[in-house]
């Protein structure tokens, strides 16, 4: 028997060290929209998740709070990274640690073949060491008169250790052949074109292991050395997956399923880390690559990256709790070009808030409620044409589909607004309030009616990976759960249908779907 493939996504292993803030929720609602998406396209999906525990950094944090490091990460995962995904509406399938037995034993397996096939060796390493980078850096990456780490502006560290080795520089090349083949293993263009300039550049073979302090998994064959934090963190992709196990165990069913990765989105702070390092481990392994790595921008605070270590991290609940949870999602998902840098503002978001969202989709719904609340007592009349917006709507969910399966997440969220937009247009333009006034007109009015309901219901499907939760109200407000079933139950293959909702299908007002805001905060 075959099993079809898991379309599968991941987000980067978020460092311990402090709470989440706007950056991190970025990422995984970017997975978590692509998931949905997929999902809602009757695929089937697996998202995961997760923390990154291990390594010096999470190790000095717990150390000056006075907890051991295990005291520290299971006190921040429980307190800060579950709760925030939850609160986010992350329909993630799975969660994993890297403290996890089942990580550490697939990673210490793992490796110990690696290193039976002869892929590492035993070296002296010296140079500097970014802590908040958690990485070797060359003394040309180091800036100004004190040699600060380009990307924290922070002293780096001088480590001179004996270690592992594992032999990088062998994989240069068929990385390169890798990339020329697959243009679309790494995304956007600009984060191929680092990628590839960096293996042209050559590469050096990578120290692997750390002997100066035990936060880290124990190198099997060398009980002194713990492996270096980042070779533990990228197989989390594996290792939750059932990495190593045998054929017809349950892992090794998941993986066979799962393996290898559809989609690694990435912040292009680690791009390196996954388009080189992870691909080479993979390849001395002889495992399939992932088929993308998707690095894409950051979210700036004055020009700069918005960061844990600079403190410059707004807490996700500062935006929620102003705008609500679904008008988070839109707003990063529709303002930033997946790919590119941006910036947040509170007036930006404001105004997108009140002219998109209550505007142009919330008051259309409740337009539309009230009306067929006041002239046909809340009955939903039967279905009718409207060739204009049917056409609309074919365009526009064909090209949020490939917008979306492309990951330009803006480009598929105005593609389904600019729907929602000429539906207004239409709905201002045939004053079904007029109509309403002259009894021979009866059936044009049920017509208009019918047709922005039938719009609505569109609109609420392709939505829905988008905000979750506002969609469900708009979607009981059109008497859809009652009359067709379960939201994430319609398929995208078929949302441009016309005539799904029945006649007689009962509309009721939904509460507000984004109420006024409130005045900004001090
Ligand atoms: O790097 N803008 O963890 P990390 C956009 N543990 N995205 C941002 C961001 C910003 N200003 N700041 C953070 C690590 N992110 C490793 C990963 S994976 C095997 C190990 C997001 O806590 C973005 O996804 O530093 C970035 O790549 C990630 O958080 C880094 O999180
Ligand atoms: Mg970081």
């Amino acid at each position: 028997m075959t099993t079809a493939k898991t379309f599968y996504v991941t987000t980067p292993i978020y460092y311990v060290n402090d709470a989440p803030h706007l950056g991190h929720a970025y990422t995984t609602i970017a997975g978590d929209v692509l998931t949905r998406w997929h999902r809602q396209r009757g695929e089937s999906v697996w998202f995961l998740t997760g923390t990154d525990e291990h390594g010096q950094k999470v190790m000095r944090t717990a150390e000056t709070n006075g907890v051991t490091p295990q005291e520290w990460v299971d006190r921040v995962v429980d307190e800060s990274w579950r709760p925030l995904w939850v609160s986010l509406n992350i329909a993630n399938d799975d969660f994993i640690r890297t403290t996890e037995e089942r990580h550490k034993a697939r990673v210490q397996k793992f490796l110990q073949g690696l290193k039976d096939a002869g892929h590492f060796y035993e070296g002296t390493y010296e140079g500097p060491y970014c802590i908040g980078c958690e990485e070797f850096k060359l003394p040309s990456d180091l800036v100004g008169e004190n040699q600060l780490c380009p990307v924290h502006s922070r002293p780096v560290e001088i480590v001179s250790e004996t270690n592992w080795f594992f032999r990088l520089s062998a994989f240069a090349e068929p990385l390169l052949e890798h990339y020329r083949q697959h243009p679309s293993a790494c995304e956007p263009l600009s984060a191929r074109n680092e990628v590839v300039s960096f293996l042209e550049g050559g590469v050096s073979d990578l120290s692997i292991s750390r002997s100066s302090f035990d936060w880290g998994i124990p190198v099997p064959w060398d009980p002194e050395q713990v492996f270096y934090v980042w070779f533990d963190a990228l197989l989390n992709y594996a290792t939750a997956v059932g990495l190593g196990d045998a054929r017809n165990s349950v892992g090794g069913e998941k993986f066979a399923t799962t393996w290898p990765a559809d989609v690694h989105l990435v912040g292009k702070d680690i791009l390196r880390q996954h388009a080189v390092i992870w691909p080479a481990m993979l390849m001395a392994a002889g495992l399939p690559l992932p088929l993308k790595v998707f690095a894409h921008g950051w979210l700036l605070v004055g020009g700069e990256k918005m960061s844990k270590s600079k403190l410059t991290g707004i807490p996700p609940i500062d935006i929620t709790s102003h705008f609500g949870v679904d008008a988070f999602r839109y707003y990063f998902m529709r303002a930033i070009p997946f790919g590119s840098d941006g910036s947040f503002s509170w007036e930006d978001m404001s105004a997108r808030y009140t002219s998109e969202l209550a505007n142009d989709f919330g008051n259309l719904a409740s337009r539309l409620a009230a009306m067929v609340e006041k002239y046909c007592d809340g009955v939903l009349p039967a279905p009718a044409s409207e060739p204009v917006l049917e056409a609309a709507l074919i365009k526009a969910a064909a090209i949020a589909d490939q917008c979306m399966l492309a990951l330009d997440f803006q480009g598929g969220i105005v593609a389904i607004m600019d729907f929602c937009k000429q539906v207004n247009g239409y709905v201002t333009e045939q004053a079904p309030w007029v109509l309403a006034k002259d009894p021979a007109r009866l059936n044009d009015l049920h017509r208009v009616l019918y047709a922005t309901s039938e719009s609505l219901r569109a609109l609420a499907v392709l939505l829905h990976p988008v905000m979750p939760a506002t969609t469900v109200l708009l979607w009981e407000s059109l008497g859809a759960d009652s009359s067709i079933g379960d939201i994430s139950a319609q398929k995208l293959g078929s949302v441009y249908v016309w005539g799904q909702l029945p006649q007689g299908s009962i509309v009721t007002k939904s509460a507000v779907l984004f109420p006024r805001l409130e005045e900004k905060p001090e």
